[in-house]
């Protein structure tokens, strides 16, 4: 190679990569709420203490589609992060491009493979690599709730069906508050269709609708019933919700503006953060017609291919974020379960331990399920098709017959 095109390639490899000491990582996540932020200080001074420096790189925006693009300018730039808060199948589009790093040393040295469920390591490890590290299990199908309206209108249990659950919401409405804590934003549009999907079509019609893809099942009269339960939900929300950020949304509830909010259990989080307790200030209940099942997404730390100054630094995050201690102590605060089956559920709240305590029985019963919108049931171009229509039509821009008509059409070009 002439000396000219190296001193140029040296040049633009300065501009691209930044220079981190051996002992330091770069972790590029999407948590940035107060809940959020309190729950990576958790994992910032684990490493801290283990004398790993943490360097931020926060990008906003719930669900991580903002996160996706950085990531892919940051490796189209030939300088990815440490390690990045990545869900379901997108680790696994990452790890087939080649990108992802091997965990395999520390895995095995650590036993992951006899702690870590089985739902969770379909997306950490491809091809017998494991490439990045689980942190926790959220699940979607939460409703999260007023205590103080519920008293009011001498509510104490759950509805027994997503139509009862309507029905108290227009009981909420007539009280003067507002039903549904709602952000109107299109991550936060599908990720609510997990509940209602489920609540509507029951489990079999998911997976036939979200991992079969199945042309028949999407474009039915099932979706159609969904697509108009959602539009039930668009009738019960306040006229500022269009845009609202998720955790402006749970603000409502915690300040009893707003009886519900559909939202995974990151919002539990933000109670948390607020010095609120459940059972005294908020409810947490299974979105009515989906009890017994748990849609689920989990959060995991993607490791990237990095330089071998850079190996033990990441390996040293990996082998954090899988011990037991930072397992109990940040989804504690997260407001998810562990993200290993072996952890004591003594020091979690009331909600904490119905969420370990449901997706134990739900991965028994066979009712434990991926989130499609939070890209746990296929790829990110498929769930972009569904998305699109459910957040069109939730806006008014299709009717429930055409979005459904919509939706088998782009799934099928996503999916060739
Ligand atoms: C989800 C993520 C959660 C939470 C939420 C809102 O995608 O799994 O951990 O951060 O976004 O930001």
């Amino acid at each position: 190679m002439k000396k000219s095109i190296v001193g140029a390639l040296l040049a633009a490899t300065a501009l691209t990569s930044t220079a981190y000491a051996e002992d330091s990582v770069e972790v590029l996540h999407w948590w940035t709420s107060g809940g959020e932020a309190a729950a990576v200080s958790v994992l910032k001074d684990s490493l801290e203490a283990k004398g790993v420096t943490w360097n931020d790189m926060p990008v906003a925006g719930g669900g991580g589609e903002s996160a996706m693009t950085t990531v892919r300018a940051r490796v189209t730039a030939g300088n990815p992060p440490t390690s990045v808060q990545m869900l379901g199948y997108d680790i696994v589009e990452w790890a087939e491009q080649g990108s992802l790093g091997n965990l395999n040393e520390v895995a095995e040295a650590e036993g992951w493979g006899d702690v870590i469920p089985e739902a969770l390591q379909a997306f950490a490890k491809v091809d017998d690599v494991w490439v990045s590290a689980p942190v926790n299990v959220h699940s979607t199908n939460w409703v999260w709730v007023s205590k103080k309206i519920m008293d009011e209108l001498g509510v104490t249990e759950a509805p027994a069906s997503f139509d009862d659950f309507i029905a108290l919401a227009e009981k909420v409405k007539e009280a003067g508050y507002v039903p549904f804590g709602y952000g109107g934003q299109p991550w936060q549009d599908i990720t609510t269709f997990d509940s209602v999907a489920l609540a509507t079509g029951g489990l079999d019609w998911y997976k036939k609708v979200f991992i079969d893809l199945d042309p028949a099942s999407i474009n039915s009269d099932t979706m159609i019933a969904a697509l108009n339960n959602m539009g039930k939900i668009r009738a019960l929300v306040d006229e500022n919700f269009s845009g609202r950020d998720w955790n402006l949304a749970t603000a409502m509830v915690i300040n009893d503006e707003a009886a519900f909010q559909i939202m995974g259990d990151w919002a539990k989080g933000e109670f948390v953060n607020a010095g609120k307790t459940p059972g005294e200030d908020f409810l947490c209940w299974r979105v009515p017609g989906t009890e017994g099942h748990v849609t689920f997404n989990a959060d995991q730390f993607a490791m990237f291919n990095v330089g071998e100054d850079r190996v033990a630094a990441q390996n040293a995050m990996a082998s954090s974020v899988l011990s037991p201690e930072f397992q109990v102590a940040f989804n504690i605060v997260k407001g998810s379960a562990p993200a290993r089956v072996d952890v004591s559920d003594a020091e979690f709240d009331a909600c904490g331990k119905k969420a370990i305590a449901d997706l134990k029985a739900a991965s028994e019963a066979g009712t434990l399920v991926g989130s499609q919108g939070l890209s746990h049931t296929n790829r990110a171009a498929v769930k972009n098709a569904f998305s699109d229509a459910v957040t069109a039509y939730f806006n008014g821009e299709l009717t429930a017959e055409e979005a459904a008509e919509e939706m088998a059409d782009t799934v099928a070009i996503a999916n060739q």
